[in-house]
């Protein structure tokens, strides 16, 4: 069946509140756009821009574009006191991107995440959806190297 986010925006507000409606509309089309935001808000008679201070707050919702490869760099308190945010600068040198943003040719995310659950093990990052425990710049560089940067 063909995926019509105003269904999903109309069968998820029945269910649940605006940040389920976000979350659902980020699962299928991967982020939040700036018209998948317009639209949400148009549908709880709110401004877009309410809503965008919603999606930029909450480090689960993902504003700024979709790319080939995400980078998530744990942003909660154990990976962050285990330096995770000198990590999150090594791969935005690497990438030559700001954190939140997808390089120009659409290959490259790199954003902060929420607790991956694997607190042991910080600095934790998730590459393609794969973990790296005890995360370290340059095994993450040599991996962006190796998928093509
Ligand atoms: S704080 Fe990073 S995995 Fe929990």
């Amino acid at each position: 069946m063909k995926y019509s986010r105003a269904k999903v925006i109309e069968d998820t507000k029945l269910q649940g509140g605006i940040l389920d409606v976000l979350k659902a509309v980020q699962a299928e089309e991967g982020y939040l756009s700036d018209d998948a935001i317009a639209e949400v808000a148009k549908a709880y008679g709110m401004y877009p821009s309410e809503v965008y201070e919603t999606a930029t707050f909450y480090t689960m919702l993902h504003v700024g574009g979709k790319a080939e490869h995400v980078i998530e760099v744990c942003g909660s308190t154990c990976c962050d006191a285990a330096k995770a945010a000198a990590l999150v600068a090594e791969l935005e040198n690497e990438l030559g991107v700001k954190c939140g943003e997808c390089t120009a040719d659409g290959k490259w995310m790199l954003r902060r995440c929420e607790c991956l659950g694997r607190c042991d093990t910080a600095p934790n990052v998730m590459f393609d959806g794969e973990l790296i425990a005890n995360a370290r710049a340059e095994d993450v560089i040599a991996k962006i190297r190796k998928a093509g940067k």
